[in-house]
């Protein structure tokens, strides 16, 4: 038997995925399948809250796919499938929807933030969006659901929704954690280092699949601080830039503040950048290569989501089924 805890995370494949992300999150999943049951899936259905260009998304959902797997993702060893290739999701989304409340969603802060910024465009979807978002957890059964601080306050109303759902119904769902991981680099953009590296500000913000070229780029250009010191000193508040780089130089070489201050003693800020560049490069370059590489092999491609889909189908159509019995629906 499987003593394994459950992990679920959704990931939105609405942009290209960026050194923060990996340095932040990603790196730190391929191991955690020793210990947990982890499934993975492109939440493709959330991102049509926006509107999307439909060859974009469905390019960017292979494309992600394909990097997860390059950044360590073994789809032996974790479910990772599409969001709309499970029609559970909807199914059970329609449900929850009837046991989330009009008030609960009003207060959610990503729907204000979204609805701000796109006033042509508020719909049904974007508002309704975190009963989708419980359906995808609680079909799972998941222990725990590493998330961004983002996103804490969508879990916390599953947790909700799935406690409101259990006490009229008895114990259907498991109540699941939100889960921060403690490892995990918080990147800063280069071009502004008070603010997270993010992709809406694309000249601090390193992609995965950038090319060398491009990355040395960005770091030659990184803001560093206006300090006339010109020395590599780890002080985030009075150096947010440098620091941020030793941060980036630190993840990607496992050096310490103490090492990378040393190593750079007397050298400036001038040899100091490129050489972040360099360590970032070589870092990314096998990911973006086995990307590539299973990126133009669609057929491998299609064999990881199929499967993908079919376990996490078999698994999310148990809870289905109960929930469709619980609420007196005719059996099919
Ligand atoms: N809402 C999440 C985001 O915007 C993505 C997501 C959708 C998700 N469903 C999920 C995350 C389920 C965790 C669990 O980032």
């Amino acid at each position: 038997m499987d003593e394994k805890k459950v992990m679920l995370s959704g990931i939105q494949p609405s942009g290209d995925l960026h050194l923060g992300n990996y340095l932040g999150a990603i790196k730190n999943w391929a191991g955690r399948s020793e210990e947990f049951d982890c499934y993975y899936f492109m939440a493709d259905m959330h991102t049509i809250t926006v509107r999307q260009n439909p060859a974009d998304l469905r390019r960017r959902t292979l494309e992600q796919l394909a990097q997860y797997i390059a950044c360590g993702l073994d789809p032996e060893k974790n479910t990772l499938f599409i969001q709309s290739h499970v029609p559970a999701h909807a199914e059970l989304g329609w449900v929850l929807n009837c046991y989330t409340m009009f008030g609960e969603l009003s207060r959610m802060t990503q729907f204000k933030d979204k609805s701000a910024k796109h006033k042509d465009n508020i719909n049904g979807g974007l508002f309704t969006y975190p009963a989708l978002m419980a359906a995808d957890i609680l079909l799972y059964q998941p222990d725990f659901v590493p998330v961004g601080n983002d996103q804490k306050q969508h879990v916390e109303l599953t947790r909700d929704v799935a406690e409101r759902f259990n006490h009229i119904y008895g114990d259907v769902f498991k109540i699941p954690e939100p889960y921060i991981p403690k490892t995990g680099a918080r990147i800063m953009s280069l071009s502004a280092p008070e603010s997270k590296m993010s992709k809406s500000m694309p000249e601090g913000c390193v992609f995965l699949m950038e090319k060398p070229e491009d990355i040395q780029r960005k770091f030659k250009r990184a803001i560093t601080d206006s300090d006339t010191e010109n020395c590599v000193r780890y002080d985030p508040a009075a150096k947010p830039g440098v620091s941020n780089l030793m941060n980036i130089y630190s993840a990607v070489t496992g050096k310490s503040y103490e090492e990378i201050e040393q190593e750079f003693d007397g050298k400036g800020y001038g040899a100091f950048k490129p050489a972040v560049g360099d360590a970032v490069i070589e870092t990314l370059r096998p990911i973006r290569e086995e990307a590539q590489r299973i990126l133009a092999d669609k057929a491998y491609l299609e064999t990881v989501y199929r499967a993908g889909a079919e376990k996490a189908g078999y698994i999310a159509g148990k809870t289905l089924r109960k929930v469709y019995k619980k609420i007196g629906f005719v059996a099919r």
